[in-house]
């Protein structure tokens, strides 16, 4: 389907006298508007409800989503969102709460960010939870300054380097630079682990004094977990430096392994992709971020803590505090409490048990796409992996084909690519993250999309050099594309 073909748009079916909805009868006394208000000039269409419906109903489906179908788009987790997440949030007593109640009129809000604080705990290990950054990035940054103003408080104001593999997540070197600090890459060996050799240079090194930390995404953005994980926790910990755990992969961890156990001094969670929140199109998420006891006085505040407790039947009060030492706040109020809500309902409706098996699933499908998947593709970190994999989108045989290519030809086979060109140490990277809630079904359609890609990419190059033939759109200039975002439907309207 071509982009004409969506015509006619809404704008062009509007005729005068058309209603869309009755209003009951005004038994109020009629006021006018302002002039300002009422814009003649506004070309709104007036339509009857049917064709609102059909309009809004054909824009929906301009948009891929994980409704639709397998969206395995790697490192970012596109997993189902429960419904029940969805009617959570909407409970009017949560959804119409002002963000100044007092904390007298939202006991039961806080209650709910007191549990979840403490589940989180509980999941990584943590002592305490703070709720308040708004993204995984925030995580990161509140981390990193959490570990500078410790090395602040103890007079080692020299601590200015982390170092930070390269099969690290692209916002750890710049939440580094962010909060004003030095990233030091250190390369992967030939497993995908970090290489021990070259961390040890640096811990032992003439860097040693200036290490303030190391932040290490686990598993990494190979979706391998560092076999080697303790000895690099030791080594950065023998060196006076700190350890960040970027867990927004939590969802290959959770339930079976507690970083806080392994060492880990701070991390944070993606609540919009470990918990299921929704994300994508910018929307709000959380990174709720985790610390041990010697960080715990500098977490982001507000958090949540019991401030009276009586002997008996009362239930305690929960109350706003802003801990110790605290970095400060990084968002307005007191995060993204929908997201919280959301979060809480899903740990809630799987519990301790369903959790692991969470991750079970998400280990599962992922090592099994990568076994079926690894006799068509090449597969450049042979060894199991967590809850995604890196494939090289190149086919023997068929040189002008590219990543780009085969993940447009999915589009025509009804699904959303998978992450292209990233990890960056990964040359024609696809990074394949199908999550726990594709059944076996989907997984082998998936691989039956692929293979049949890679035996097009050889016998017509062409189809997929040209690919997408069925999406409402072909080829974009993506950079213009997400740089001059046209949100209007209707192109003649001014914008
Ligand atoms: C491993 C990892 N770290 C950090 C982030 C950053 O999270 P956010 O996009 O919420 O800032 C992501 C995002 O998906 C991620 O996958």
């Amino acid at each position: 389907m071509a982009t004409e073909e969506l015509q006619p748009l809404i704008y062009d079916l509007g005729s005068p006298g058309r209603i869309g909805v009755n209003l009951p009868e005004c038994d109020v006394p009629a006021a006018s508007l302002p002039a300002e208000l009422l814009r003649e000039s506004l070309p709104l269409p007036e339509v009857g409800e049917v064709q609102v419906v059909r309009h809004f109903v054909k824009l929906s489906k301009l948009n891929y989503s994980i409704d639709q179908g397998l969206y395995p788009l790697g490192s970012c987790t596109m997993k189902y969102n429960p419904k029940i997440n969805e009617d959570a949030a909407r409970l009017p007593g949560f959804a119409q709460l002002h963000p100044l109640t007092d904390e007298d009129g939202c006991q039961g809000a806080l209650y709910l960010m007191r549990e979840l604080q403490t589940w989180l705990g509980e999941i990584s290990g943590f002592k305490a939870v703070s709720l308040s950054p708004a993204a995984g990035a925030q995580g990161e940054f509140a981390g990193i300054l959490m570990i500078r103003q410790y090395h602040l408080d103890r007079g080692d104001a020299q601590r200015d380097v982390i170092l930070v593999p390269d099969s690290a997540h692209g916002t750890n070197p710049a939440t580094v630079t962010m909060a004003g600090l030095n990233a030091h890459e250190l390369p992967a060996d030939s497993q995908g682990n970090v290489d021990l050799q070259a961390l040890r240079a640096a811990c032992e090194g003439d860097l040693r004094e200036r290490i303030a930390g190391m932040m290490i995404t686990v598993p990494s953005t190979l979706g391998l977990f560092e076999s080697t994980i303790l000895e690099v926790i030791d080594a950065v910990h023998a060196a006076g430096g700190l350890m960040y755990m970027d867990g927004a992969n939590m969802n290959a961890l959770m339930g079976v392994v507690k970083p806080g156990a392994l060492g880990f001094d701070v991390m944070h969670y993606n609540l919009h992709k470990t918990f299921s929140t929704p994300h994508g199109g910018g929307g709000p998420g959380s990174g709720a971020v985790g610390v041990n006891a010697r960080l715990a006085p500098y977490l982001p505040g507000p958090i949540v803590e019991i401030v009276e407790e009586e002997e008996g039947e009362e239930p305690p009060l929960y109350g706003f505090v802003m801990p110790e030492k605290s970095i400060g706040r990084l968002k307005a109020f007191h995060g993204n409490f929908g997201m919280h809500l959301r979060a809480y309902a899903y740990i809630r409706v799987y519990g301790d048990s369903g959790i692991r098996d969470v991750t079970r699933y998400a280990v599962l499908n992922a090592n099994y796409l990568r076994a079926r998947l690894m006799a068509t593709y090449h597969l450049p970190y042979p060894r199991y992996c967590g809850h995604e994999f890196v494939l090289e989108g190149h086919i023997e045989g068929a040189d002008a084909v590219h990543a780009l290519d085969i993940s447009k030809r999915l589009m025509d086979y009804g699904f959303h690519p998978p992450t292209n060109y990233f990890p960056l140490i990964v040359p024609e990277a696809l990074l394949i993250e199908p999550t726990e809630t594709e059944v076996k079904e989907d997984l082998d359609a998936f691989v039956a999309a692929m293979e049949a890609i890679a035996a097009e990419a050889l016998r017509e190059p062409e189809t997929l050099l040209n690919a997408p033939h069925t999406a409402p759109v072909r080829r974009l200039d993506e950079v213009k594309a997400a740089k001059e975002l046209v949100l209007c439907c209707a192109p003649a309207l001014p914008r």
